[in-house]
């Protein structure tokens, strides 16, 4: 079964999100004893019905390894793999799939920057990362620090979850070999202004890197017209399954960075004195990959790229703006990040309570929410608090999800304080 015979469902401009919940049948069900209102999306996404029965029928029909036999499973396999990759292509308009690596995750994709093109790097090159930075872009620089010598400079942030953009000027130098910088942020859902941050870093002719984990569900990327060098997201953030990820890289960078890992599939020859290596985009892709992984991402990002990207924007906004005035009202709030720009994810601490208690009560409310450091503890400790709770709308939350968010932390309030 091809990717492209799983015909996403198509839905009017006008935002109709009673159909589309109906594509999602996770939504549909009870959480001791109340509907589920799921709000941890910024954690995963669900999955609509095309990308479930996508890999069921993958493994049902078609499930064979790809690149290696001649038989009819083999070919069909291969076949709807690499009609992924076009997908993958088409969401993010890269030039060409010799541009896709597919990884497991966003960790990984930093992970392959950071071990491959960090291997150039000398003790005193230096790298610039943000202070609102997913443990996932800041931990493989601090590794490759450990390896190698690099300088790690961060570009601060603003009580209100804004990057301290005045303060860039001064963090390039002639040793600036990287910028690497998220585009949304999962724990404020600051959308930073990455096109100003590109110009800067070009004047100074250093390649960008951007971590599009939590942009891609929310935002439509153009990696041309961006002009990033590397840009990094996960299939199961963006309505996809889990173990499946995207490298994008500007194909001359990629063609002169060394291969991340050896083995089967990203080489030419092998003899037991050398090998050599294939071409893009299969030098990165070492070993079996998830094949059932990247034709359910295939099928994830059909189903994105059929709705109206506008209408989701729009949408998103309302209930950001929305969640935003609802959770005003709760006595002792504070909302965490309140960036002019941001997608729709609210963090916020509750006075006297703690973000773990908060959670479950309000899982037994059926609200699914998160609480915790949300792997960014630099950026808890920069405003002085251990964790927060945050609730992550997708484009299949609704209003009334919000107003019972509201009315469990009331709850909580009385119950734990
Ligand atoms: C901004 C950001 N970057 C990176 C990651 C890591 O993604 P993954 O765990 O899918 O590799 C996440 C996950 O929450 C994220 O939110």
């Amino acid at each position: 079964m091809s990717t492209s015979s799983a015909a996403p469902t198509l839905h009017a401009s006008t935002w109709d999100v009673e159909c589309i919940r109906a594509d999602f049948p996770t939504l549909n069900q009870q959480v001791h004893g109340h509907p589920l209102a799921y709000l941890d999306n910024g954690a995963t996404t669900q999955k609509p019905q095309v990308v479930i029965d996508t890999l069921t029928r993958y493994y049902q029909n078609d499930n064979a390894n790809v690149h290696r036999g001649v038989h009819l499973l083999a070919e069909r396999a291969t076949r709807d793999y690499e009609a992924a990759r076009e997908q993958v292509r088409r969401f993010i308009n890269a030039a060409s799939t010799r541009e896709i690596i597919f990884v497991r995750g966003t960790t990984e994709a930093i992970n392959l920057v950071a071990s491959s093109f960090g291997q150039r790097l000398q003790a005193g090159d230096e790298i610039i990362l943000t202070a609102m930075e997913h443990h996932a872009n800041i931990v493989p620089w601090q590794l490759l620090r450990e390896r190698t010598g690099v300088v790690l400079r961060f570009i601060p942030i603003t009580p209100q979850g804004e990057l301290e953009l005045e303060r860039l000027p001064e963090l390039f130098n002639a040793r600036t070999r990287l910028l690497a910088c998220t585009h949304v942020s999962n724990a404020l859902g600051t959308i930073n202004p990455v096109e100003a941050i590109i110009a800067q870093a070009k004047a100074y002719n250093v390649p960008v890197l951007l971590d599009g984990a939590q942009a891609t569900p929310h935002l439509r990327v153009d990696v041309q017209a961006l002009d990033c060098d590397f840009y990094c997201f996960s299939g199961h953030k963006v309505f996809g399954p889990t173990g499946i990820g995207v490298l994008y890289g500007r194909e001359t960078l990629l063609e002169s960075m060394p291969p991340y890992q050896g083995g089967g599939d990203m080489i030419r020859t092998v003899s037991l004195e050398k090998s050599t290596f294939a071409g893009l985009p299969y030098k990165f892709e070492a070993g079996t990959p998830n094949i059932g992984g990247v034709i359910g991402l295939g099928a994830a990002l059909a189903y994105v790229m059929a709705l109206d990207g506008e209408a989701v924007e729009r949408y998103e906004q309302q209930l950001l703006a929305y969640a935003t005035a609802r959770l005003q009202e709760v006595p002792g709030l504070s909302i965490i990040g309140q960036a002019a720009n941001k997608v729709s994810l609210v963090a916020f601490v509750m006075e006297d309570v703690h973000p773990h208690d908060l959670g479950t009560i309000l899982d037994h409310e059926g609200l699914a929410v998160r609480g915790g450091h949300h792997c960014a503890m630099p950026i808890m400790s920069y405003y002085g608090v251990p964790a927060t709770t945050r609730a992550s709308m997708a484009f299949y939350n609704r209003p009334d999800e919000i107003d019972r968010l509201f009315e469990g932390l009331l709850k909580a309030r009385k119950l734990l304080s």
